[in-house]
């Protein structure tokens, strides 16, 4: 089965002989067994739930995967992961990712006794440097909210030759525009609230990995600190992937389309989207990756106002997120990326001026003229 067929028929476990189309939502918190010493495969919820159980072979599915873990927010997937960290152990993050991971790292490890090193660019990062201690790289491409690109293949080549474990952020794209496993990493990570549910309506987190070992780990993991995705948001959650690729096809060709308009607007200073031949990593993205996603970043010039072009704004609504229908519109330095010091703002190009768009599925000219019409009203 190829990608799109997998998202509607994939994934489907036995519901009884009701043949329902729609794998049902379980809403059960225990299940019987047969007898004392007999236990079947659902036995509590938070172990396992039919509902989430099928969302997370839907997913594994999707991306070619052996293993599938479904969690309650993107933040609980990469929470998961860091669990595999013990004390005295380093990790390699790129120098921009998501706000609440960059809280997590900055703030937790300490009090775990775990180290960590931000890597302005991997692509030219020797792995000899690396400390003995490294025992995993973090990385997010395209990076929030800088959409830079890191060379997937070459970190996991480079970290499996020193036993170090990649892990990816593929929130961005989703396993539809980049399989990240395939390029050689060991374990991808989710904010299913994004793309994959897409319409705003929930939050969800998955972590898709093919090590039998590892997966046994994490599903322990998952069990004890007990972060599970519900059953009704498994649900919806398995109906957003239903039109997963549609809807990203529309948010990258309007995310393209809005890149393209801003490049040649005088009013526009930098734009940031790996679809545009200007990005510093385009090729490496063609070869990786068979999509841009629908996440784009730039800042006005110094003769517009970012204040009254976002209050200007009609389909924009100013929010944090992504991945939904709707467009959004964000200011990163006080909105998702707030837990960055001033100081570190600075230092990785996150500054005041920087504006982050999420690109929906409205019709193109509407959101052009929307565009259009907000900048002529920003101008100072
Ligand atoms: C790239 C990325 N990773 C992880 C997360 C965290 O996901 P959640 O909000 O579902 O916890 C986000 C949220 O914005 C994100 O953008």
């Amino acid at each position: 089965m190829r990608y799109e067929s997998i998202a509607i028929h994939g994934g489907k476990s036995d519901d009884s002989g009701k043949n329902a189309v729609n794998y049902p939502i379980y809403l059960s918190s225990t299940f019987t067994q047969p007898s004392l010493d007999q236990f079947e495969e659902f036995v509590y919820s938070r172990g396992n739930n039919p509902t989430r159980s099928n969302v997370e072979k839907l997913v594994a599915e999707l991306e070619g995967a052996k293993y599938g873990l479904a969690l309650a927010s993107g933040m609980a997937a990469t929470s998961l992961v860091f669990g595999l960290l013990k004390q005295g152990d380093k990790v390699l993050i790129n120098n921009n990712v998501y706000g609440g991971t960059w809280r997590y790292v900055s703030n937790i490890f300490a009090d775990h006794g775990i180290e960590y090193e931000v890597v302005d660019d991997f692509n030219f990062y020797d792995f000899n440097d690396a400390a003995a201690n490294v025992k995993m790289v973090f990385i997010e491409t395209p990076s929030n909210p800088l959409l830079e690109i890191t060379d997937i293949r070459k970190v996991s080549e480079e970290a499996k030759k020193r036993n170090i474990l990649t892990v990816v952020d593929n929130t961005f794209l989703t396993s539809y525009f980049q399989k990240p496993l395939v390029l050689g990493a060991d374990i991808v990570v989710y904010s299913a609230t994004k793309y994959y549910a897409g319409h705003s309506d929930i939050l969800a987190g998955l972590v898709v990995l093919n090590d039998e070992e590892l997966y046994t780990k994490l599903k322990f993991f998952q069990n004890t600190y007990g972060g599970i995705l519900s059953p009704l948001d498994s649900f919806l959650l398995t109906r957003g992937i239903k039109t997963l690729s549609l809807r990203l096809e529309k948010h990258q060709k309007n995310a393209l389309l809005i890149a393209q308009y801003f490049e040649n607007h005088p009013a526009v200073k930098d734009v940031y989207y790996p679809g545009l031949k200007s990005h510093k990593n385009y090729e490496l993205q063609r070869f990786q990756a068979i999509g841009d996603g629908g996440v784009l970043s730039f800042r006005l010039q110094d003769g517009w106002d970012s204040k009254k072009f976002i209050e200007n704004l009609k389909f924009f609504g100013l929010a944090v997120s992504l991945g939904g229908v709707e467009s959004l519109i964000c200011h990163p330095a006080s909105m998702t990326h707030e837990s960055y010091s001033p100081e570190w703002q600075e230092k990785i190009g996150i500054d005041s001026k920087l504006l982050r768009l999420a690109v929906g599925i409205e019709h193109e000219e509407d959101l052009l003229e929307d565009l259009s019409n907000a900048l002529d009203k920003a101008k100072i």
